[in-house]
């Protein structure tokens, strides 16, 4: 593997103060999807995740259910990995801010800042929401409470150490200039340059009101407050900091780090400046994905008729199921509603239908008139190279989408070539072919071009559904090789006298009514 072609994927580390859910799935499935496209691509990929545990949240959590806090992110780290497991997620490290590396990698940024000057002692004050962690000043307040939550918020006043966040300023705002796709999609740009119109404040990066953190060694009362050490994980990960930092120097930069809408500022903002503080190349890019939003547009709700729990919806449907949903459905840039009609419908349409039945029509033909093997002899048509050009330049139009992260879109285009293929088995009519042993040589030539596509589409659609991908390769009896990534934009791969395996159908009819009737019903539980 040459030594240039490496990929680097992150998700946000995922607080441990509640359990595991679709929005958090959301992302970390796009991120699997990259590292799979990746690693079939040829890439030396590392797909990092993993869970942000300190904080007086967790403290205060664990002691309600009579916990450690250690007890208590040990049981949610597990409950993310399972969850991970369930949908298939191929991460290749899943990081804790808990791990030791990472503490003494945080003591030791810590320690370098502080002797550079970039952070120094001072004063905080401001009205503290313990529920939110979150402090705002006098006029933030919403008639004297939270404006996140509207919960009582206390006056807090503490001697705490500060990051130097305004020297950064300037050079962020020219870093951005000079790299115009350091914070992608486009609009969140425009998002992200308010924050700089009263210039930026130094940032407070220690507490000492609660204990549950990473203590800092010149100061021990004092522990490491939220960003500095949650943003850290990207290169503490990697070894940054440890004795072994052979990773870090194969891996960093990263080349993209996909964050929600609502953290994309400390990614594009924080996490530079701190960067810049310690000398180190900025990661490439910063996507800020939307939100799945519920039937009232909050972003989570337990509200009727949504089960959104990722390990019931794959138990019922499959994790392939959830996947492509989750990226099909929405565009990853922007918001969504979440149905579970929508899901229904999108099982039924675009797997069932569209791509289930591609597959068992073509393979039930080739049984049905040839015993299961495609005779050698060949008779093409006019209306054959429509379908074969489309199927040789899909791989290029489907890159093009995911090099930009436009899931949705790469996967309408393979779906595309779907519907030309059952299209192409209506204008055909094999049936009729069939009829007569003069039209076999017709007749195996159109069910070969429609394998040819099957293994074309079933690479293409790997990264988002590799159990489906493989099902379909084992029933047109295509090797490894053949399903290789360049292998997907040549025409002809297959044996001539290709020998099918029938298989079960991909993926089961589901009855609308029903299903929304039981998902409900769950729900109410
Ligand atoms: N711990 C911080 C991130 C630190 S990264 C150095 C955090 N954790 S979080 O658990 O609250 O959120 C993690 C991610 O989940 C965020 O990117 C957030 O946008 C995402 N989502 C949570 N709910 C979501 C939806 N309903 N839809 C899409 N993503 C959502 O913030």
């Amino acid at each position: 593997m040459s030594n240039n072609k490496k990929f680097y994927v992150t998700t946000p580390i995922y607080y441990t103060s509640g359990d595991p859910h679709i929005g958090h799935s959301y992302c970390t499935v796009a991120a699997d999807v990259v590292a799979r496209y990746k690693r079939a691509q040829g890439y030396d990929v590392m797909f990092l995740t993993g869970t942000d545990e300190h904080g007086q949240k967790v403290e205060i959590n664990a002691g309600k259910v009579g916990k450690t806090p250690k007890q208590f992110v040990d049981d949610i780290a597990d409950k993310f990995k399972k969850v991970w497991e369930t949908l298939g997620i191929s991460y290749d490290k899943f990081m804790r801010t808990t791990d030791d590396y990472h503490e003494e990698a945080v003591k030791k940024i810590f320690k370098k800042l502080y002797d550079k000057g970039d952070i120094y002692k001072g004063k905080y004050q401001g009205w503290y929401c313990t529920p939110d962690e979150a402090f705002f000043t006098e006029t933030q307040l919403k008639d004297g409470k939270c404006p996140d939550c509207g919960r009582e918020v206390h006056w807090v006043e503490e001697e705490a150490y500060f990051f130097k966040l305004s020297k950064y300023a300037d050079k962020l705002i020219e870093y951005y200039n000079s790299h115009p796709s350091f914070i992608e999609p486009e609009g969140r740009k425009n998002e992200m340059l308010q924050f700089f119109e009263n210039g930026l404040e130094d940032l407070c990066v220690t507490r000492t009101s609660f204990s549950w953190g990473i203590p800092i060694d010149l100061d021990p009362k004092h522990v490491v407050y939220v960003w500095l050490d949650a943003l850290t994980n990207y290169i503490t990960a990697l070894g940054y900091g440890s004795d072994d930092d052979s990773n870090f120097k194969k891996y960093w930069p990263a080349d993209v780090h996909f964050v929600g809408k609502e953290i994309t500022r400390f990614h594009i903002i924080i996490w530079p400046a701190i960067l810049m503080a310690l000398d180190l190349p900025l990661p490439k890019q910063v996507f800020g994905h939307g939100w799945i939003l519920f039937g009232d547009g909050s972003k989570m709700s337990k509200s009727k008729g949504n089960v959104v729990d990722p390990r019931i919806l794959c138990s019922r449907y499959g994790k392939d199921a959830i996947r492509y949903f989750l990226l099909r459905e929405f565009s990853f840039g922007s918001d969504g509603y979440y149905t579970n009609e929508g899901l229904i419908k999108r099982i039924n349409f675009d797997l069932v239908n569209d791509l289930g039945n591609l597959l068992s029509r073509t393979t039930a033909m080739i049984n049905k008139y040839f015993g299961g093997t495609l005779p050698k002899d060949r008779l093409s048509s006019g209306i054959d190279s429509e379908l074969i050009n489309f199927a040789k330049s899909l791989r290029s139009n489907y890159e093009n989408k995911m090099d930009k992260y436009k899931f949705s879109l790469a996967l309408s285009n393979v779906w595309l070539l779907i519907s030309k293929c059952n299209k192409y088995i209506d204008e055909t009519m094999p049936w009729k072919l069939g009829k007569d042993e003069k039209d076999y040589p017709r007749l195996a030539t159109v069910l070969y071009n429609l394998c040819e596509c099957l293994r074309i589409i079933s690479i293409l659609i790997a990264p988002f559904i590799p159990e489906t991908a493989k099902k379909i390769q084992n029933q047109i009896n295509a090797t490894e090789e053949q399903c290789s990534w360049g292998k997907s934009n040549i025409w002809g791969v297959l044996d001539k006298n290709l020998k099918i395996n029938v298989g079960e159908m991909l993926f089961k009819r589901l009855d609308l009514n029903e299903e929304l009737e039981e998902l409900e019903n769950m729900d109410n539980k």
